[in-house]
């Protein structure tokens, strides 16, 4: 790696060839559609990254991931340039359609299995802890203890934070008041401020790190759930649709897909029904 200073390239100029360059790693390793508008928030995200590796600018740290040792790099790199934004309780409908549909026709079929659900681009934890409550406090007692929740993200550094389970007081607003003590511990001291995810809610959801669209899925049993919700929207079409197919042979048959609000399946090959906006359902 080079850290000298080699000439006076201001480190936040990215030129056409070095964003080309970036933008197609990018989509080979994570099929992220980085498009020519995106180029001054690449190099605002990568900036920091350049000064932290003592690189003089774009060229060298391209340069860099063109080398062996760049491997490593290309897993920060993907984690700066994906966009992690996520709450709790977001889209509420969604959880409305949990509580008011799934749940009740679940449980009328009284099966004894473990209701499944996966939170397939969880960011950094709000998603499947907010699946984790809503499960909580919905299923009627008998059912308590059947429930399960496997999380995963392709950035290690928002799945580091989701395991961890700590927030910031802000970001609790959209939890209702009375679920907080419920669910959460307040930080006192140095953690005052800060609210952490009660372990009982914690042990029940399993984080991975995970490419959706590489390689098998990890998991054995297939889903009553799966939210993949606000990841389609960087794919292009023929990716969104070949995911969306490896999603729902991960479904039970009337198992259900919810995506992101803006993200439309139409113009999509997939067997799924659409049972209301953003939820789709597997024929049984
Ligand atoms: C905008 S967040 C959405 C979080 C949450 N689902 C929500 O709707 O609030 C998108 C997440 O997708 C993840 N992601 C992007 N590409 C991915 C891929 N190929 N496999 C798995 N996760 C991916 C990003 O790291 C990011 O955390």
């Amino acid at each position: 790696m080079k850290t000298t200073q080699t000439n006076n390239w201001p480190a936040t100029q990215l030129a056409d060839e070095d964003f080309e360059f970036i933008r197609r790693l990018v989509y080979e390793r994570s099929r992220i559609s980085l498009s020519g508008d995106k180029k001054i928030l690449v190099a605002s995200r990568l900036a920091k990254r350049l000064q932290q590796l003592q690189l003089p600018g774009f060229p060298e740290y391209c340069e860099w991931l063109r080398s062996p040792a760049g491997e490593g790099e290309l897993r920060f790199l993907i984690d700066r340039i994906s966009t992690n934004h996520t709450c709790f309780f977001r889209e509420l409908k969604h959880f409305d359609y949990l509580r008011e549909t799934i749940l009740p026709a679940w449980g009328a079929a009284a099966r004894s299995e473990t209701f499944q659900v996966w939170s397939a681009a969880c960011s950094s934890g709000e998603e499947p802890y907010s699946l984790a409550i809503h499960l909580a406090e919905h299923l009627a007692p008998a059912e308590s203890a059947r429930w399960q929740i496997e999380a995963s993200d392709i950035s290690t550094r928002v799945l580091e934070i989701a395991q961890r389970g700590i927030y910031e007081a802000g970001r609790l607003d959209a939890v209702a008041a009375k679920l907080v003590p419920r669910y959460f511990q307040k930080g006192a001291g140095d953690w005052a401020g800060q609210f952490r995810v009660k372990e009982t809610l914690r042990r029940r959801i399993q984080f991975h790190h995970l490419n959706l669209l590489e390689g098998a899925y990890p998991f054995r049993a297939q889903f009553h759930l799966i939210l993949c919700r606000n990841v389609m929207i960087y794919f292009d079409r023929p990716t969104q649709e070949s995911l969306i197919n490896r999603l729902s042979e991960n479904l039970l048959p009337g198992g259900h897909l919810m995506v992101g609000h803006s993200e439309s399946l139409s113009g999509i090959k997939h067997s799924l029904r659409s049972v209301q906006s953003a939820i789709y359902v597997k024929p049984a």
